[in-house]
């Protein structure tokens, strides 16, 4: 068994030994739970991809405490074009946005995947970022899920050998931050020379970063040979998988989860669950075994808070399929429709 504790100074203190020591600790961040080890040391990094199961080529994420922590991780000085695209969105941060830079020679192979390039973030989260002060390192750190199954939102779901098979007898503590605000991953973006390029949606969103970058929504989005590598089947992945609509599915379910505006009738035999983004009314709720209303209002905030914690509860009801609804991909609106088309296993249109 994990511990769970809570974020006293003295759990920090032993959250980054633990760290140091090569150990792996599951951490709250602002978007979703991470499983944290120390960026610098190849075997605790290492022992991230057997915990999760995760293909070698999927690399990481690397959390630093400040913009001026930067470079130990990435290479610095940047190049002036991609200095002046991080300088358009660095106050972002700390919060749920995610930068692609060169890499730097010090970040091990293991954590970029033999990539030239490492993903960087500084995290919002208060307890993410004392234990950040606290450590002499960059943590890297992945959602703390089983590779392909649904991010950990709660403390709680980074402890359950059901959720998680494998995956918890490898973690030392589990620190408990509460809820994670945002419920969806952080916003991944490539700077690089001819134009930022959107990698992944998520809590800063698409249109907040183009009107940043000066550039329109079309031209951040736009496919990219450095997109992340979202099959965690550890396949062979080509960059035709990776063009937008084709990547693998992810974040899913183990019951079969299908998007309400495809769904016209329910086969009575069968018990069927139904994740709303608001309220239903009465006869709408009683065709349905379960219901889970994610906001009473529909605030795609609270639908993207609430929306991984409810595929998990939906995921160990005993139903035999769940029905989400959906939302406009426009803020906030693109990570959870991406996010659902992933766990869905449809295409992105
Ligand atoms: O919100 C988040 O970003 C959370 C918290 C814990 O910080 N982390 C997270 O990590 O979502 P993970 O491993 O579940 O997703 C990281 C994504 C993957 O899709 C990976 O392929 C991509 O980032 N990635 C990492 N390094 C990359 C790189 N050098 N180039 C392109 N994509 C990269
Ligand atoms: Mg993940």
């Amino acid at each position: 068994m994990t511990l769970i504790q809570p974020p006293s100074d003295q759990v920090l203190d032993r959250a980054a030994a633990l760290l140091a020591d090569g150990k792996l600790i599951a951490i709250p961040t602002e978007t979703v739970y991470g499983l944290a080890a120390n960026a610098w040391d190849r075997d605790a990094v290492a022992k991230i991809f057997a915990a999760k199961q995760r293909p070698a080529n999927n690399p990481l994420i690397v959390h630093v405490a400040a913009v001026d922590r930067i470079a130990e991780a990435a290479m610095m000085p940047l190049a002036p074009e991609l200095q002046h695209q991080l300088d358009c969105v660095v106050d972002f941060w700390p919060g749920p946005l995610t930068v692609v830079l060169p890499r730097a020679s010090h970040i091990s192979d293991w954590v970029t995947a033999g990539r030239d390039t490492v993903a960087v973030r500084i995290p919002s989260h208060p307890v993410a970022l004392r234990l950040l002060e606290r450590c002499p390192f960059p943590i890297a750190a992945p959602s703390a899920n089983r590779s392909n199954y649904v991010s950990p939102t709660m403390a709680q779901h980074c402890d359950g050998p059901m959720d998680q098979p494998g995956i918890h007898q490898f973690i030392e503590m589990v620190i408990d931050g509460g809820d994670c605000d945002f419920g969806v991953e952080s916003t991944i973006v490539a700077l690089q020379q001819g134009g930022p390029r959107l990698l992944r949606p998520g809590g800063i969103s698409a249109e907040m970063l183009a009107d940043r970058f000066g550039i329109t929504v079309e031209q951040l989005t736009q496919a990219t040979n450095d997109r992340p590598v979202e099959s965690e089947t550890g396949n062979e992945v080509t960059s035709a998988m990776l063009a937008p609509g084709m990547m693998k599915e992810h974040y899913s379910p183990s019951t079969p989860l299908v998007l309400y505006s495809a769904t016209q009738a329910n086969s009575s035999s069968k018990r069927v669950g139904r994740i709303a983004f608001a309220q239903l009314d009465a006869s709408d709720t009683s065709r349905y075994a379960v219901v889970e209303t994610l906001s009473d209002s529909g605030d795609l905030r609270e639908v993207a808070k609430g929306l991984f914690a409810a595929l998990r509860r939906m995921d160990h009801a005993g139903l035999d399929l769940i029905v989400i609804d959906t939302c406009e991909p426009v803020g906030i609106g693109l990570a959870i429709m991406d996010r659902i088309h992933r766990a869905a296993a449809t295409p992105l249109s």
